[in-house]
């Protein structure tokens, strides 16, 4: 008796002492898991497998026994997915399914600006919530590798530390609402030939400093509830079953609580995936009772191959996401198309084009000179919501470039439109039947040419479209489609008042535009209201502030996947053998001058740099750099600044980029004002990481601070010690 009151007393004791000292959301946290482990007893083994696989194309199975719902999920990037049918991928017809589309990945990345990516997040958990959605299949942020990649217009950067900073606000943003984010595809599906198959041969150091940073800061400074494995292998092993990914990276390393799920029917095998990490298998046909998560992971599990602790963890797992979205307390409604989606829809895009030239001061356009304007392009009519192999968003609206132009100059000019080339390609043909995709067509070029005589103004929309930009494919070369530089000559030719809008979501060959005497803006797949957002910059209503998260390369063969001939593979096999020099990284090390460089865009005023301080001179591991300069706005308007610190190491004992960003700001300068800017860098984030020691380092000895515009142009250089 004295034994058993002792022990109740120690046992007591160690609870007591264990929830003194712990804070109040790690109190919670054990509360949450012993309810979970409650809720997991009572349940069967059949019950508990039936939650790890897809029980139709976009849900995974619940228990309604004990009022556990289905996890139900949906794309993605672009905002909420219209409803399909649950087994198939047809419309399901509904009426109340019309969403926001939001600005695409590399858009939200333009804007160089991490409360976009928020107002992005809350926009798409909005969204999810009126939709009954648990987990949004977003965001995309893998690597610009290579610039063809099918899939760039989804994603956001060739940096990590740019990637890191807008992923942690998209997520943050969407699981706001109590929705789960799904961050994806992890890790390197940076090219979509071969995606299936392809095995990414990556050194570690790649993977640590460039391909891992944003997943990792998702994980632990967006605190992701869910995570998608690619398609790809990386270094041997499928990503659904990549025990170093999975579980030592990802679950041990970083402490990732919540659920891995497949790509769409990216899982290959029962055991091997079960033990490897993944947690649900998701896919898009049935017999879904056969998929390796289902019948098979039952017989497993009684084979002894996978233990039921190993089941009971995925489960805890989505659970415990469960608790934190759609079970959880105060969960939100949601709204849907709101006019306060609009207008954060706007917010984006208007900071996310990129203003590339303007000759001749040609913008903002002087509205009360200009009594006539010619449009001319596909582009300008043209709706980017849906299109191609990528998920897309049945919008509620989506204003045109030609409907914006209308809506801003209508009034005070006459507008007249001519469609210049056709889009003549489709992701799902066959390379011949989009043969010839690529010939001007004479007849319209004949047309615009017409119209743009007698125009004061000519703004031509070209670029791509989401038939030309898909997933499951990747682009054959840089060039512009559809004939369209011959179209820009001809316009160009009889039009001194030209200017070039692209629309698209990659790097092109831009070397002919260039050259040409205009103005250039790129524009994205801007959402709901991208011709909006456009008319207002072509007036100056906004100022330009966006600015390219990738490098755009003279030529194909500059950037490293074709210099070093590693794209697409041999053998189903790729090496990334540039290791971490990607983008910027590899151009400025190389000394190879890119067409425009990362960070680039202009803006309607100037701004100069001055009188760069570092808080101290000194510094050790741990420590915060602050560093302090002015900027001062030189011209006549307000204008916001995307100030960029890169870091280079002098005379590094290991092979090192020439620099790397490790901060920015975006700040508003009113005109003729000047901001004082405060940065603070950790010396922690000056490491590398060193396969031989499996670690980061953090290299003693001098760096150089340059804060800069962009990459290309740095303005001021501070110089630092890290002591030993
Ligand atoms: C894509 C994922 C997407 C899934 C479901 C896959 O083909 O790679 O990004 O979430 O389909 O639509």
């Amino acid at each position: 008796m004295k034994n058993i009151k002792i022990k109740y007393a120690t046992t007591f004791t160690i609870v007591v002492l264990m929830f003194a000292n712990v804070s109040a959301q790690n109190k919670s946290e054990l509360l949450l898991q012993s309810k979970i482990s409650g809720v997991i007893k009572k349940m069967a083994l059949e019950e508990k497998i039936a939650m790890l696989h897809g029980n139709a194309l976009f849900s995974s199975g619940g228990v309604k026994r004990l009022n556990i719902p289905e996890l139900t999920s949906d794309d993605g990037p672009l905002g909420v997915r219209e409803e399909i049918k649950r087994f198939d991928w047809n419309s399901a017809n509904w009426t109340t399914d019309s969403a926001t589309f939001l600005p695409n990945g590399s858009a939200i990345a333009a804007t160089w600006n991490p409360e976009m990516a928020n107002k992005y997040g809350v926009v798409l958990g909005q969204e999810a919530n009126a939709r009954k959605k648990i987990v949004m299949l977003s965001p995309a942020f893998n690597i610009c590798r290579m610039p063809l990649c099918g899939r760039t217009y989804e994603y956001y950067s060739e940096d990590p530390f740019l990637n890191a900073q807008l992923a942690v606000q998209s997520v943050k943003g969407i699981q706001s609402q109590h929705v789960a984010a799904c961050i994806k595809h992890f890790a390197a599906n940076n090219q979509e030939i071969d995606r299936g198959e392809i095995n990414a041969l990556i050194d570690q150091r790649a993977l640590r400093e460039i391909y891992l940073p944003a997943f990792k800061a998702a994980v632990q400074k967006g605190s992701a509830y869910t995570i998608m494995s690619a398609y790809n292998k990386v270094n041997g092993y499928w990503c659904s079953e990549n025990d170093f990914l999975l579980n030592q990276v990802l679950k041990k390393e970083w402490g990732f609580k919540g659920i891995v799920m497949s790509d769409w029917g990216g899982t290959h095998h029962t055991a091997e995936a079960a033990n490897n990490g993944l947690d649900i298998e998701m896919g898009s046909s049935g017999p879904y009772d056969q998929w390796y998560f289902a019948k098979p992971l039952l017989e497993a599990v009684k084979a002894g191959k996978v233990s039921e602790k190993m089941i009971d963890d995925k489960v805890r797992r989505i659970l415990w996401v469960m608790y934190h979205t759609s079970m959880s307390t105060g969960h939100p409604a949601g709204s849907i198309a709101t006019e306060a989606h609009g207008k954060a829809a706007y917010d984006i895009a208007s900071e996310s084009i990129v203003l590339l030239k303007n000759e001749g001061n040609l913008l903002p356009l002087k509205t009360d000179k200009i009594k006539s304007i010619a449009v001319i392009g596909d582009n300008a009519i043209r709706t980017f919501a849906s299109g191609g192999y990528g998920a897309g968003v049945k919008a509620r609206y989506e204003v045109t470039a030609l409907a914006g132009i209308k809506a801003r100059f209508g009034k005070t000019a006459d507008i007249r439109f001519a469609q210049g080339y056709k889009a003549n390609y489709k992701a799902s043909n066959s390379d011949e039947q989009n043969a010839g995709y690529d010939k001007p067509d004479r007849v319209l070029i004949a047309d615009a040419v017409a119209l743009a005589k007698t125009a004061d103004v000519a703004i031509l929309c070209i670029g791509s479209n989401r038939e030309y930009e898909s997933e499951g494919h990747d682009r054959k070369s840089l060039e512009l489609p559809f004939g369209e530089q011959a179209l820009v000559n001809a316009v160009t030719a009889v039009n001194t008042n030209t200017i070039i809008v692209i629309m698209a979501g990659a790097p092109y060959d831009l070397n002919e535009i260039k050259k040409s005497c205009h103005a250039i803006v790129w524009s994205w797949f801007n959402g709901s209201e991208a011709g909006n957002a456009l008319a207002d910059m072509l007036a100056g209503d906004i100022n330009p502030s966006g600015r390219l998260p990738f490098t755009f390369p003279a030529t194909l063969h500059d950037s490293p996947a074709f210099a070093l001939n590693t794209y697409p593979g041999k053998e189903r096999t790729t090496e990334y053998k540039e290791g971490i020099l990607v983008g910027y990284r590899w151009y400025d090390t190389k000394k190879i001058d890119p067409l425009y460089c990362f960070g680039y865009g202009l803006s309607y005023t100037r701004f100069t740099y001055s009188g760069i301080s570092t808080d101290r001179k000194t510094y050790k591991t741990g420590d915060k750099i602050d560093v302090m300069f002015k900027v001062k706005n030189d011209g006549k308007i307000q204008g916001k600044e995307t100030v960029q610190l890169y870091v280079s190491k002098v005379k590094s004992s290991v092979s090192r980029p020439e620099k790397e960003l490790k901060a920015f700001k975006k700040v508003l300068i009113a005109p003729t004002k000047t901001a004082t800017i405060r940065i603070s860098i950790n010396v922690n984030d000056l490491a590398y990481f060193s396969e031989k020691q499996n670690k980061w380092i953090v290299e003693p000895g001098d760096y150089k601070i340059l804060a800069a515009s962009s990459s290309k142009d740095i303005r001021q250089v501070a110089e630092i010690k890290v002591m030993r």
